[in-house]
């Protein structure tokens, strides 16, 4: 069958790869219809991803149809369609032990440290299967990017009525936006690149945006918003360390700080008088919970989260690589790719 695997940076290539072999105990055998492309396979792609390794297939965003099951498995049936949690975690660590599957000290995601749904067909651990009846296959694929955006918002615990900030207005802070909404919270954006926050107000309609020109006027244009508490919780979803270092100054007194970017390069800030006096926590957000999976399917089939802004660019199988450097290039406006595999 075949697939598409980076063998090292910028370059894609087609190849063919065995036919997965029948599912045991506790799997099923999917047919992989969409993948999603998001920023992690274009780091992989690029090269800047410090936990990819060539070869490797991408693909984590999956939207997917069992074919088949093994001795055991009673969550899903040949025919379902569902979205992957693409977190292979090892259920034996320190964060497993405690629930929190999304950071096992093992974890292994699909398509970056292990082969992923860039092929015909996977053999999966059915646990990581969320079936719905409703979801289309592409609105399936894109759970996965929606759940990063769930998980960093159950993080920071807005409160109904109460501003937030999210830094960075890419896929990750648009998802972010969708759950600080559903919490009731004034949302609020803030971006570097005029396009991005022109997306924000035209197809997410959220009013509120703030241009970032690195001259200090976004605290006033904020207090300006806020009726000037500042916002109550932050969420930065950059990946850039200067905004990450710079965030504190936009949190209100008691506030919390999101990263939800990643970034390796160094964070820094002093610690009085800002954190100190405001007495500021500051948070990490890694991936998503099985349960984000399950509440997001429903969010969708309720019709409380549209899905119509968000796959800007779509290309069949065959044209994948030819389209792939077209994605990359910020004048064209992707928030989402997605190819159709099958
Ligand atoms: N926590 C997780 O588990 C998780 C999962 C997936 C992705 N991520 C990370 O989330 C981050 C965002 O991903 P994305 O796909 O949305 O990326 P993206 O590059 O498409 O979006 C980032 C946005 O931030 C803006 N930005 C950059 N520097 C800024 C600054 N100083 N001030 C204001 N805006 C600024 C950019 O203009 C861009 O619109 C990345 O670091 C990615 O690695 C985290
Ligand atoms: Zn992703
Ligand atoms: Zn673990």
């Amino acid at each position: 069958m075949k697939a598409i695997r980076l063998e090292a940076p910028r370059t894609f290539r087609s190849i063919d790869v065995p036919e997965p072999s029948a599912p045991e105990e506790g799997e099923a055998l999917v047919r992989i219809h969409r993948v999603g492309i998001c920023g992690t396979d274009i780091s992989g792609y690029l090269g800047k991803m410090p936990f990819f390794s060539y070869p490797r297939i991408p693909g984590h965003e999956l939207g997917v149809e069992v074919l088949s099951v093994g001795q055991g498995v009673a969550n899903v049936k040949p025919g379902d369609f569902c979205s992957v949690e693409p977190y292979l975690n090892c259920g034996q660590c320190y964060a497993c032990l405690r629930g929190s599957s999304n950071c096992c000290e093992n974890l292994k995601v699909l398509g970056v440290m292990i082969d992923g749904g860039l092929t015909e067909r996977l053999v999966l651990p059915a646990r990581k299967l969320h079936s719905t009846n409703k979801l289309r296959l592409d609105q399936c694929a894109l759970v996965e990017t929606l759940a990063i955006g769930c998980h960093a918002v159950d993080r920071g615990q807005p409160t109904a009525g109460q501003p937030v900030l999210i830094i960075g207005a890419g896929p990750i802070g648009l998802s972010v936006s969708q759950f600080t909404r559903l919490a009731g919270a004034r949302t609020i954006l803030m971006d570097l690149s005029r396009k991005r926050l022109d997306f924000v107000r035209q197809k997410m309609g959220i009013p509120d945006t703030i241009l970032s020109t690195a001259d200090a006027t976004e605290v006033e244009a904020l207090r300006q918003m806020t009726g000037s508490d500042l916002p109550q919780v932050v969420i930065d979803a950059t990946g850039s360390n200067t905004s990450m270092s710079n965030a504190l100054n936009y949190c209100a007194f008691t506030g919390r700080l999101v990263f939800v970017g990643i970034t390796a390069a160094e964070v820094t800030f002093k610690h009085a008088p800002i954190m100190h006096r405001r007495e500021i926590t500051i948070l990490a957000s890694r991936n998503a919970l099985p349960g984000d999976f399950t509440r997001i399917i429903k969010l969708i089939e309720d019709g409380k989260i549209d899905t119509r802004p968000w796959i800007t660019h779509q290309a069949n199988f065959d044209e994948m690589i030819a389209a792939f450097p077209n994605w990359i290039n910020p004048e064209n406006g992707v928030i989402k790719a997605m190819v159709s595999v099958n």
